[in-house]
């Protein structure tokens, strides 16, 4: 029997003396080396994955932190045109960052009531920078100009600074613009 077939007996001696001996120092190495291998295998994936992400050709900021002197930095922040096509990879981030940075629970897209106002038409009725004003420093904004005053004085609610940096609210524009032309429709 043994002589029949010696690679499936070595086979199970080995796997005996594996189990037997599972807490031996001797194959502390080996467990090791194989830990070292798993770790390795993740980084490989998630490196794959990480470029499989944008079709971009260099890092795409919208997976990262924003990076003031990304080299692209003036081209991605840049005020879009009215007909200018959407970037659909920074309104789907725009989507999620205005869900995220709770935009949402106060601004509804549409109807009310609500906390502020409702977004649906908003790349309509003001321009990017005034947006941009209204996100990045809702304070100064409500204390010097008329319209943001003027809407305080209906909310009754000061809109509160979310921290959101200049790459978040360009991208929650692009996702603006793109709800506004999907609304028209
Ligand atoms: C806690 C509630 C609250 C949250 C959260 C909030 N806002 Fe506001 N927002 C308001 C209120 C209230 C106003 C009306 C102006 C005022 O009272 O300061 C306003 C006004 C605005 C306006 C002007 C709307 C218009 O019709 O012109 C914009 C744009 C805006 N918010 C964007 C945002 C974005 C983007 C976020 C997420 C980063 C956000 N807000 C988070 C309450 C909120």
């Amino acid at each position: 029997m043994g002589r029949a077939f010696p690679a499936r007996q070595r086979m199970a001696t080995l796997q005996t003396h594996l189990a037997v001996h599972e807490n031996t120092p001797a194959l502390e190495p080996f467990r090791r080396a194989w830990g070292s291998l798993r770790i390795l295998t993740c980084f490989v994936l998630v490196g794959f994955a990480l470029v499989g992400c944008g079709d971009r050709e260099d890092w795409s900021p919208l997976d990262g932190p924003w990076d003031p002197d990304h080299p692209r930095a003036e081209a991605i922040l840049a005020e879009p045109d009215l007909g200018d096509p959407i970037d659909e990879e920074m309104a789907e981030a725009g989507e999620r960052w205005y869900r995220v940075r709770g935009c949402l629970a106060c601004h509804p897209m549409e109807g009310g009531p609500a906390t502020g106002p409702a977004m649906g038409g908003i790349t309509e009725r003001r321009e990017y920078d005034w947006f941009k004003g209204m996100v990045m420093r809702p304070d100064s904004m409500v204390r010097e100009d008329p319209v943001a005053r003027e809407l305080m004085e209906v909310y009754r609610y000061p809109m509160p600074n979310q921290g959101v940096d200049e790459l978040r609210v360009r991208a929650m524009w692009e996702y603006l613009r793109w709800y506004d032309q999907e609304r028209r429709r």
